[in-house]
């Protein structure tokens, strides 16, 4: 029998390393692109409609787009497609996750409709099939699913898992508004014009791999920070504010505006959170941890 609902969490990511080649001649970049998942999470829940409909609570779910531009419709129409069926689904998302770019919310709900709706119309399709469709909704979303720690290559949406030996404490800070990503690419074209190809940091993975927060600290990198500098130059107070607070390193998450803080422990997290809410340079700054699962079903 199949189910009458399914609930499937799923993670927001960091980018630890982003290392961007040149544009390749489908407008997209190369990447190196090093995801850790962390334990923000959206909650999606899929139940049988007459028709497909979107609807989303939260603190930012006024922000969510409740059409089929959304991600998460995307992924139930493409799943029945490639099944022959109506996609005729309710997808409640719960979001926790700041509405704010960065942090791949939306290809966090994505994947996560994407599992839900294959478990509530028992379409069985492999992980193979699932990665598939996720690459197709967006170069994040195959990342959203798996969660973890991994190597994106290609645009991002090749996966390599890679272990991780430890928990990191982290901060984010959400800014106001968005920035375009397609924006931060062109400009990070602009501002790099002979751009290397990408390649992943042994370095970082060794801090990774080990847990070593401030080996980690020493090692991140993101190409698309100055992009998103050069567009949003109020961030750099941000990253000032939180490595004033004792933050172990700063950078932009992704193509931004959100904001990263590495942290030693807990505590540490917590003061730079408090910190960050009181310099007035963020809408808002959480404090949370990696690794995080990904995708995984509540219930059934
Ligand atoms: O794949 P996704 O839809 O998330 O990409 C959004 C935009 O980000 C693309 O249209 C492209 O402008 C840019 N992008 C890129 N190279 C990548 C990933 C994204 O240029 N590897």
């Amino acid at each position: 029998m199949t189910p009458r609902t399914v609930t499937v969490r799923v993670p927001a990511k960091v980018n630890t390393q982003l290392s961007v080649g040149p544009a390749r001649p489908d407008g997209f970049h190369d990447l190196a692109n090093v995801f850790l998942a962390v334990a923000l999470h959206d909650t999606v829940t899929v139940t049988p409609a007459d028709d497909l409909r979107i609807t989303c609570t939260g603190p930012d779910a006024a922000q969510v787009p409740l059409d089929r531009t959304n991600l998460a419709a995307r992924a139930a129409e493409l799943l029945a497609a490639r099944h022959g069926i109506e996609p005729r689904v309710h997808i409640h998302i719960d979001k926790d996750i700041p509405v704010a770019g960065g942090m791949a919310g939306g290809s966090a709900d994505a994947a996560g409709a994407l599992l839900a709706c294959d478990a509530l119309w028992g379409t069985g399709a492999s992980q193979v099939q699932l990665l598939d469709i996720c690459a197709e909704l967006g170069s994040d979303v195959p990342f959203s699913l798996v969660g973890g720690a991994a190597l994106g290559t290609g645009r991002g949406e090749k996966l390599t898992p890679l272990e991780v030996g430890g928990t990191f404490h982290w901060v984010f800070a959400v800014a106001d508004g968005g920035l375009s990503t397609p924006a931060v690419y062109r400009e990070f074209d602009r501002l790099t014009p002979d751009a290397p190809e990408p390649a992943a940091a042994p370095a970082l993975l060794d801090a990774l791999r080990t847990g070593d927060a401030k080996a980690l600290a020493a090692t991140l990198t993101n190409d698309l920070q100055a992009a998103a500098l050069s567009l949003r130059p109020s961030l750099a107070e941000t990253l000032a504010a939180g490595t004033a607070a004792g933050a172990l390193a700063a950078l932009v998450s992704g193509s931004g505006p959100t904001t990263a803080f590495l942290c030693a422990d807990a505590e540490a997290a917590h003061q730079v959170a408090a910190a960050l809410t009181a310099s007035g340079t963020c809408r808002a700054a959480r404090a949370t941890t990696s690794p995080a699962p990904g995708a995984t079903v509540l219930t059934d």
